[in-house]
This record gives structure tokens, sequence and C-alpha cells, in this order.
């Protein structure tokens, strides 16, 4: 590094996030900086719980950005949620299920693990067996979009078994919030976090979360304080509650809220449907480039998330050495496997602003290349032609 300052590498991001980040919202975060207690600050405040509103399709008031990463909103429905020696019913089928059952476990909770098989959705029969056999238990905890494999869950479904059961529910939707459709209010779901980093295209850093008035209520009744100061929803409300009195809890990250704001504007402006819409477009011209090559998906059809495609790395494929080669040759960023999958799936995101046709033909292009260099078993000179005749097929 030079003494200059850091210069990053121009990159594109087609792993499991960061995605690429517009220059509208890099241009946002270059703004003044201003007191987080500005009532400048305080109307944009405001303006971005609305967005957030907009975009997780809810009317809650509890609905805000976590100064933290995903794994913070992850951190901030559980703690607050989840009292001492409560059963937590916790769908596990990848890495970010085993999260919350981590997450369960440090509150104190009890968790009784739906165990599903790597790279399927969430069975729902298997759910109900275990909500059957657990009457007193009082959550249900799934991941909708599992970035690990690039399973989709169907919320819809969980939420009105939880709901029968008289569960709240939480809800990882890092991958899926802005990619595929997130109904917090028609699932009735409780609490749900997710991640800035992924579909909505700002820098990683912020967790959107939200819960549902019910799920207020039952952080409002705890008996026995929420063991993280800074995670407190009881504190963290006197500042970005309804009516709050904005009383200074810590100092919101300024700049990153100016990026968020922008990032949910440019969403809202293309509208969720379309952005819904263009997922699906692209990720159906990525899979006819990456299946004309002859790589095979992980997920069956029916439960494949558009924004993660995880992919088989063929027999003999040094893994390591094919994201070097993109990296490097190309300055192209694919995902590497996690956990159970690590060496054996490469992980190919289409999330926000990196979801675009120019991508998917620049990654199908690059992969052939260098997958053709290291005489890797695939079909040449097919896949940017296969996506092409996908498009025009759409
Ligand atoms: C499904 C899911 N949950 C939680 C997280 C954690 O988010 P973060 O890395 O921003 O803490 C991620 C990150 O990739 C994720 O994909």
């Amino acid at each position: 590094m030079s003494d200059n300052g850091f210069h990053p590498p121009q990159r594109t991001l087609m792993g499991p996030g960061p995605s690429d980040v517009p220059p509208r919202v890099l241009e946002a975060l270059a703004r003044p900086t201003i007191g987080h207690l500005d009532p400048r600050f305080i109307e944009l405040m405001d303006s971005v719980k609305s967005r957030l509103q907009q975009v997780f399709l809810t009317g809650n008031p509890l609905t805000m950005p976590v100064s933290a990463p995903g794994s913070a909103g992850m951190e901030t429905c559980f703690v607050n949620l989840v009292e001492p020696g409560e059963k937590v019913i916790v769908c596990i089928n990848g890495v970010f299920g085993m999260r919350m059952r981590e997450n369960v476990i440090r509150c104190g909770g009890e968790a009784i693990v739906v165990e599903g098989e790597w790279g399927r959705a969430v069975d729902p029969e298997a759910v109900k067996e275990v909500l059957d056999a657990h009457p007193d238990a009082r959550h249900l905890a799934f991941v909708h979009a599992e970035t690990s494999t690039g399973a989709r869950s169907d919320a819809e479904t969980l939420c009105a078994l939880a709901r029968e059961h008289e569960c709240y529910t939480i809800i990882d939707t890092v991958t899926s919030l802005g990619g595929i459709p997130v109904r917090v209010d028609d699932w009735g779901a409780d609490a749900v976090y997710s991640g800035t980093q992924k579909c909505l295209s700002a820098p990683p850093g912020l967790s959107p979360v939200t819960f549902s008035e019910r799920a207020v209520e039952k952080v409002r009744q705890r008996k026995t304080p929420v063991q993280s100061w800074f995670l407190d929803l009881s504190l963290v409300m006197n500042y970005w509650g309804e009516g709050a009195s904005r009383a200074y809890h810590h100092t919101a990250p300024v700049n990153a809220l100016y990026g968020l704001h922008e990032a949910l504007g440019i969403l809202l402006e293309e509208g969720l449907e379309n952005a819904w819409r263009r997922h699906a477009l692209h990720h159906e011209a990525l899979k006819a480039g990456l299946e004309a090559m002859g790589l095979r998906y992980v997920v069956p059809e029916e439960e494949r998330l558009p924004q993660l495609n995880a992919v088989w790395i063929p027999e003999g494929v040094d893994d390591a050495a094919v994201r070097r080669r993109l990296l490097e040759d190309f300055g192209l960023e694919i995902g590497a496997g996690l956990g159970d999958f690590a060496g054996r799936v490469w992980r190919i995101g289409l999330m926000g602003h990196s979801c675009n046709r120019r991508n998917v033909l620049f990654c199908l292009s690059a992969l052939e290349s260098v997958l053709a260099q290291m005489q890797a078993p695939i079909e040449t000179g097919v896949a940017v032609e296969a996506a092409m005749a996908a498009y025009a097929d759409a």
C-alpha cells in the first residue's frame, strides 16, 4: 500500500455480498458529515424509516437500521425476543440457520432444531411436526434466503404455521430483501432483519430490522433485561422509535445512513416488483449460460434464489485457483462455498446493482475462459449464446 491512502481496485462483485455499490450511493456517502442529533439529520432518519417500511412492505412503527452489519440485526431479534428458558424452533438448512441456533443458546433459550438438507428449502411439513410436538415453543426462526446454499424457503407458509401454533417468528431476510418478495405484514412476521450489502447495494455495515407491534409488546413485557446494552430495543427506541425523544443512545453512523437512504431511494424508484423481475430475468440468463457450459445447480429449480446461484465445482478443478484467476485477470469476484460446501461449490451473486445483463455476459465469458485454460471438463463457446437466447425468449 502506498502512503497516499488506500485506493481499492475496480472490481465486479458477483459473490454472496457485498454487491456493487452504484455511483449515486457512493456520492451520497461522501456528503458532509453533520451531527447525529442535528434537526436535518432527524429528518433523514424519518425518511430512512419510511423507505425501509416501504421496502419491507410493513407499517411497523419499529422499523430501523441497526448500526452494525447483518449479524447484529440477527442478534437484535434474538436478544430482544427470546427470554431465558424459552423454547425456540430453529430451522437449519445452511450456515446462517446454524448461527440462529447459536444465538438462541446464548440468550439462554432452548433451541429445538429442524434439521434440513443443505441446498433445499426448509420443509414446512417437518416444521409442523416439530411445532406439534412442542406446544410450549414460543418462537420459530428461519432463514428466508440461505446465502450459503442459494435455497429459498416459503416464508409465508412458515409464518402461517407459526401463527397457528402461537409462536413469534424471527426471519433472516439479509439476502432476500430487494431481490425477491419480502412481505412482512402479509406474512404476519414478527422480527425480521436484513443487510445493506446484498440486494440493496449499499455498503456493508447496517442492518435494517422491523418488529411487529406484538413483538414490541413482548419486548416491553420482558421479565429480564436484555443482556446486550447496545442492542436493547427498549433503549434504542428512544432514539429511533415513533415520536421518540431522540435521546442520545449511540452516535449514529451518519454517512452510512446517507448511503442507505440513497440506495433505498434507487430501489423504490425502480419499484419493488420491477426489481424482483430484474433479478428473475438475469438469473434465467445466467442459468442458461452456466448450464450450457455443463455446470449444475445445487438447489432444485423451484427452490432457487435468483440472486444467489450456487453451482457444483466440476470434478478436478482447483476452486481457489479459479477464483484467484477471475479476480486477478478479470477483476471479477465470485463466492467460495461455506461450511459443508467449502471447496465444492461456487456462489455467483446477482444482487442489486450487480444484477444486470453486462455482468451476466461478463461472468460467463470470464468463467469459461479461466476454466478452459485449466482444461476443466466444460463445453466451450456456448454459454454466452445460451444466455443471449434466454434474454431473447424473455
Ligand atoms: C443469510 C445471512 N444472514 C446473516 C448474514 C450476516 O450478515 P453480516 O455479514 O452483514 O453480518 C449474512 C451475510 O452474508 C447472510 O447471508
